[in-house]
């Protein structure tokens, strides 16, 4: 039989017992940085966008929709912006894991990219849906960091690919004389194929996982390889586990891994353990607390 854990002192234990602690995060342990997860009811981008007028959220990040209208996704990009000057006390938990040699692997799901801000180590993160801190043109692949296209997303301006504009201007022929129209009723449709084929830069994606995208081929191998094997113990933390894979992965691992989720709403659809509701900045605080761990931030008051 295996053993029960129910309460937050349980789960302090299970902190100060594991060796190899996997850490699923999502759009909630940014919010108290005045980042708006997706799905909470009116605060959410997907509820914000529904109220203005867009029906189908998820579509802003879908790469079919992207290719078609890329200006979709450029207009409502900047109300995600990270302001990468700081992280939440939840970010700095999951560094105090990694400082006390703890922490197995964080398969995060945000885009932020407040992880590296936080200093955890490239090797235990796993940015499950890429990240905004670099972007990549879709037709030449050519990659820079995301901040360049940032005034864009802010200004709501589609960013093109300076390269492929270099290469189209280098590559541009001389500037045709205009031919002298057979027939006045025809200009124009002559005027318009002719800019039909005029080749454009391709437009600038930042590099995250969109709908219709594969994940990085490191969430697969090192979920299967290393983490199912070793894992004693994961902490999923302020995400509604409503995205697979990442949603599959408590599932996938043993039963007697201790399964512990810390968000502000319970979830149903996937078992855990134990389930730790409240605003998670607090619930790691009183957490380490119990653990007899000092979580150092300068969000969290003194004293
Ligand atoms: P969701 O918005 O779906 O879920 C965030 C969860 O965190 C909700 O259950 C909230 O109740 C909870 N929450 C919010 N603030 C909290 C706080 N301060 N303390 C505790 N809990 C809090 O966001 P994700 O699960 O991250 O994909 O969404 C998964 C993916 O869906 C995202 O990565 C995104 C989206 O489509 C892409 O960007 C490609």
């Amino acid at each position: 039989k295996l053993p029960q854990y129910n309460t937050i002192d349980d789960v302090a234990r299970l902190l100060q017992q594991s060796k190899n602690v996997m850490v699923i995060t999502g759009a909630g342990i940014s919010t108290s940085l005045g980042i708006p997860d997706f799905r909470s009811k009116n605060t959410g981008f997907y509820s914000k966008l529904i109220d203005a007028g867009i029906y189908e959220p998820e579509e802003v990040f879908d790469i079919e929709r992207f290719d078609e209208d890329p200006s979709i996704f450029y207009r409502l990009a900047h109300g995600i912006l990270p302001d990468e000057t700081r992280h939440s006390p939840t970010h700095a938990f999951i560094r105090l894991l990694q400082d006390k040699g703890k922490l197995q692997t964080n398969y995060t799901q945000n885009i932020d990219n407040l992880e590296e801000r936080a200093g955890i180590e490239p090797a235990r993160l796993i940015q499950c849906h890429g990240s905004f801190a670099t972007a990549s043109c879709r037709k030449c692949k050519h990659q820079v960091k995301g901040t360049e296209i940032f005034p864009y997303i802010r200004a709501q301006q589609v960013a093109t690919c300076k390269q492929c504009s270099a290469a189209l201007a280098a590559a541009a022929p001389p500037p045709k004389k205009k031919k002298k129209a057979k027939h006045n009723f025809d200009t124009d449709s002559d005027e318009n194929s002719d800019d039909d084929n005029i080749p454009t830069a391709g437009v600038m994606k930042p590099d995250i996982t969109f709908f219709g995208e594969q994940l990085p081929n490191t969430f697969f191998d090192r979920l299967a390889e290393t983490d199912a094997k070793s894992v004693d113990l994961v902490l999923v933390i302020g995400t509604s586990l409503k995205v697979a894979p990442v949603s599959e992965i408590p599932n996938y691992l043993p039963h007697h891994v201790p399964h512990v989720y810390i968000s502000r709403e319970p979830i149903e659809h996937v078992n855990f353990d134990v389930q730790l509701l409240g605003q998670c900045d607090e619930v790691v605080w009183e957490l380490c607390r119990r653990a007899g761990w000092e979580l150092r931030h300068e969000m969290i008051p003194e004293g």
